[in-house]
């Protein structure tokens, strides 16, 4: 039997009088690691808002069946160059922003250390945000998602503008935080190949949805690779 943390059924949503999402509907089990990929303006980032409740749909429904979500949205990395908060700060985040504890505990400080090891940071925990490399304050996001206990993580193209070394190490630690914690993920990515290795279902979209499935099912249905490449080049 399979255990649901997410359905989307006949799902709309419009700009300024203009379909950006259209009939949108699938479901995802709890374990599974969902990879999205579209061309620029596919109405990616809408569904994760939609999913994550930032958005409402204009008609259809979205049935999450936890409430313990952990959303990065695109670019954050950017609008945080000039933090001056430390990578340790950040992370604490995880666990302020739950609402219930008005300062850290100790047993908090421990769930942080831990997560700045998983992710590798953790000599680099007195560092300011703005001294760290891409790759490294994606990382730091991943920690501060981390202590917050999700189990849904969703994540908006988090390795633009990271070198393909630090890409690859990054959907690593995705698969682990997938594989050995449990955590259910959808990441919207441009790296195709890469996400195709790590993600156990992968989903196409282009203001519908076009395809959704096992990678080995996506490769073998589009033509590869020119037609692929003219499709993520639009
Ligand atoms: N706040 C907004 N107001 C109006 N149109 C928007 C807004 N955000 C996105 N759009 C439009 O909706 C479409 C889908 O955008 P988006 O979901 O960001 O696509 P993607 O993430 O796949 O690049 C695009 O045509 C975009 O221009
Ligand atoms: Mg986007």
């Amino acid at each position: 039997m399979s255990d649901k943390i997410l359905e989307v059924r006949g799902l709309y949503f419009t700009y300024d009088g203009e379909n950006v999402l259209e009939d949108i509907t699938f479901s995802l089990d709890r374990g599974e690691f969902l990879g999205i990929i579209g061309p620029n303006g596919s109405g990616k980032s809408t569904l994760l808002k939609l999913i994550t409740g930032i958005l409402k749909p204009d008609r259809g429904e979205i049935k999450l069946y936890t409430d313990r979500i952990s959303y990065i949205p695109q670019k954050i990395t950017s609008l945080s160059y000039n933090f001056p908060a430390t990578v340790e700060e950040i992370v604490s985040l995880g666990i302020l922003s739950k609402g219930m504890l008005k300062r850290i505990s100790r047993k908090d400080y421990n769930l942080i250390e831990q997560a700045l090891d998983k992710v590798g940071l953790l000599e680099l925990k007195n560092k300011r945000l703005g001294e760290l490399s891409g790759g490294q304050q994606q990382r730091v996001h991943i920690a501060r998602a981390i202590v917050s206990n999700p189990e849904l993580l969703v994540l908006d193209e988090p390795t633009t503008g990271i070198d393909i070394v630090n890409q690859t190490r990054f959907y690593e630690l995705l698969g682990h935080l997938n594989s050995e914690m449990g955590i259910t993920v959808i990441i919207v990515s441009h790296d195709i190949s890469t996400i195709a290795g790590e993600v156990t279902t992968m989903a196409y979209l282009d203001k519908k949805l076009h395809f959704i499935g096992k990678p080995k099912d996506f490769f073998r249905k589009i033509l590869w690779p020119v037609e692929l490449e003219d499709l993520l080049s639009r």
